[in-house]
C-alpha cells in the first residue's frame, strides 16, 4: 500500500488537500480541500445522498443547525461524559490519549520515563459563546455528530413527510470534536464531516434492518472502489458496546498507519428518542396509523465520516505502474489515480496538440460544450505525454486530444486512463461515446 507521505505530497502538488492556514505557519491538523479535493468530496457526498435519500421512498434528508440548544447535549450525556482519558508528559508537555499508550513506558516525544500524569477525563465538546456576553449562560457547543438533530426534530420530520416506520432520516454536515490526538492527515481532525442515517424501526424488526444496512454499507464501499480484503467488520463485544446497543459493528480499514475505524453501524434502541422525550417533556412517540399504537421507534445508525471516505477512496485509487514513454522502447513509472469514474474530480480533459489558434480555438469550444454536462479540464501547456501524466495523476478517466487531423476528419483521439488505449471518435459522436464510457 502507498505510504502516507506520498499521498500527502500528491494531494498538495495537485490541489486535492492543502495544509490549513499555510501562509501563517499552518494550524496543526487542519486541512483545506483544494479545487480537486472539493470536487472529489462533493462527488462522494452527492453519490451518498443520491443513493440513500433521493432514490429511496423510505428516506428523507435534513440540513439542521450546527449549534443546538445546549440542553440537547446535556440530555444525551455528551456534556457530562463525551470524553477521552488524557495524560501528559510532565517533562515535554506532550499530551496523549491514555487508552492508546502504555503510561508506564517512555514518552515517545522526549524519551522520559515515569513522567506521565494520572489519566484524567477530557471532554471533547467544542465550546463557544453565543451573543455579546461570555458568561456561563452564553455557553453553546458545536455539534460533535450530525445525529442528534434527526432525533430532536423526529416528530416534525415524521409528521411533515408523512413517512411510516420503517423509514430513515439522513444528514450530511460538519461536526466538531476537541480531539486530544488528531493526526494521520485527514483521518482524525477536530473539524470533519459526517454522512449519517437514523433509521427508525419496530423494536421486533431491528436485527433484520441491521443486516440490511450492513449489506448497504458493503455495496457502498464497492461503489467507492474499496477492495473488500482491505476491510474488517469488527463485531463489538458486549462489554465494549454502549449499554443501550445490542449490536455494533465497526467497519475498519487497513490504512498505511494500521487497521482503524472507517465507519460505524450501531443499533441504538430507543435510547436517543427516550432521552430527548424525558428531558424536553415533548411526546416523541410515533402513532402507528394501522394499529393506533403509540411507541418510540428503535434506531439503526450507519455513521460515515466523509473525510475518511475521501482518504480511503484516494488510498485505493493510487497506483504506480510501468508505462511506455514517448521514446520508443522506453518506459517509466506513471502514477495514476484510478478513481471510480463517478467520483473522479474531472471526467474529461481536452488537450489540443498545439497551442496554435487553429487548434486551440475549436478545442476550447469543444471543452466549453462538454463542460455543460461534465467537469472538464482544458490544458494546452507542455508536451502531450506530460499532459497525459498530469491527468493520470488527478484521475481523469478520459483525455480528448484535438490534433491537426481533427480539422479535416472531424474526429478526436480519446485516451482511456486505465488501459491507456486510444480510440478515434467522430466529434459528432463524442458526447454519446463519453456518456456510455463514463456510465460503464
Ligand atoms: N453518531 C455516531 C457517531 O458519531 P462515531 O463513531 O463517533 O459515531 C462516526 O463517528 C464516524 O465519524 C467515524 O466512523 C468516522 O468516520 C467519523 N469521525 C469521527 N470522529 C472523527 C474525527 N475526529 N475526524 C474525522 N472523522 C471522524
Amino acid at each position: 500500500m502507498i505510504e502516507m507521505d506520498k499521498l500527502i505530497s500528491l494531494c498538495k502538488r495537485r490541489g486535492f488537500v492543502f495544509p490549513g492556514s499555510d501562509i501563517y505557519g499552518g494550524l496543526a491538523n487542519s486541512w483545506d480541500y483544494g479545487p480537486l479535493g472539493a470536487e472529489l468530496k462533493k462527488n462522494i457526498k452527492d453519490a451518498w445522498w443520491d443513493r440513500f435519500v433521493r432514490r429511496r421512498a423510505d428516506m428523507v434528508g435534513i440540513d439542521a443547525a450546527l449549534i443546538m440548544n445546549p440542553k440537547v447535549w446535556e440530555a444525551t450525556g455528551h456534556v457530562a461524559t463525551f470524553s477521552d482519558p488524557l495524560t501528559e508528559c510532565t517533562k515535554c508537555h506532550t499530551r496523549y490519549r491514555a487508552d492508546q499508550i502504555d503510561i508506564t513506558a517512555a514518552c515517545a516525544h522526549c524519551g522520559s520515563k515515569g513522567t506521565f500524569t494520572p489519566p484524567a477525563q477530557f471532554n471533547l465538546m467544542l465550546k463557544t459563546f453565543l451573543g455579546a456576553k461570555e458568561g456561563a449562560e452564553a455557553v453553546a457547543y458545536f455539534r460533535p455528530e450530525t445525529a442528534q438533530a434527526m432525533f430532536v426534530d423526529f416528530k416534525m420530520i415524521q409528521e411533515t413527510s408523512r413517512k411510516r416506520v420503517p423509514f430513515g432520516i439522513a444528514q450530511v454536515g460538519k461536526a466538531f470534536r476537541n480531539e486530544i490526538t488528531p493526526g494521520n492527515f485527514i483521518f482524525r481532525t477536530r473539524e470533519f464531516e459526517q454522512m449519517e442515517v437514523e433509521y427508525f424501526v419496530k423494536e421486533s424488526e431491528w436485527a433484520k434492518h441491521f443486516e440490511t444496512w450492513l449489506t448497504e454499507l458493503k455495496v457502498w464501499l464497492d461503489f467507492c472502489g474499496v477492495d473488500r480484503t482491505h476491510l474488517h467488520f469488527h463485531e463489538i463485544e458486549e462489554a465494549d458496546r454502549a449499554f443501550y446497543s445490542k449490536r455494533t459493528v465497526d467497519i475498519e480499514y487497513q490504512y498505511p498507519f494500521g487497521l482503524k475505524e472507517l465507519y460505524g453501524l450501531a443499533y441504538r434502541g430507543d435510547y436517543d428518542l427516550k432521552c430527548h422525550q424525558d428531558k424536553s417533556g415533548a411526546d416523541l412517540r410515533y402513532l402507528d396509523p394501522e394499529t393506533n399504537e403509540k411507541y418510540l421507534p428503535h434506531v439503526i445508525e450507519p455513521s460515515l465520516g466523509v473525510d475518511r471516505t475521501v482518504l480511503v477512496v484516494m488510498l485505493e485509487a493510487y497506483h504506480e505502474e510501468e508505462a511506455p514513454t514517448a521514446e520508443a522502447g522506453e518506459s517509466a513509472i506513471r502514477v495514476v489515480m484510478k478513481f471510480p469514474k463517478a467520483l473522479a474530480p474531472y471526467k474529461v480533459a481536452v488537450l489540443p496538440l498545439s497551442k496554435k489558434e487553429e487548434l486551440s480555438v475549436p478545442a476550447r469550444q469543444l471543452a466549453d460544450s462538454l463542460r455543460q454536462k461534465w467537469a472538464v479540464d482544458y490544458d494546452e501547456t507542455q508536451s502531450i505525454g506530460k499532459r497525459y501524466r498530469r491527468q493520470d495523476e488527478i484521475g481523469t478517466p478520459y483525455c480528448v486530444t484535438f490534433d491537426f487531423d481533427t480539422l479535416n476528419d472531424q474526429a478526436v483521439t480519446v485516451r482511456d486512463r486505465d488501459s491507456m488505449k486510444q480510440e478515434r471518435v467522430k466529434l459528432s459522436e463524442l458526447e454519446a461515446y463519453l456518456d456510455t464510457q463514463l456510465k460503464a
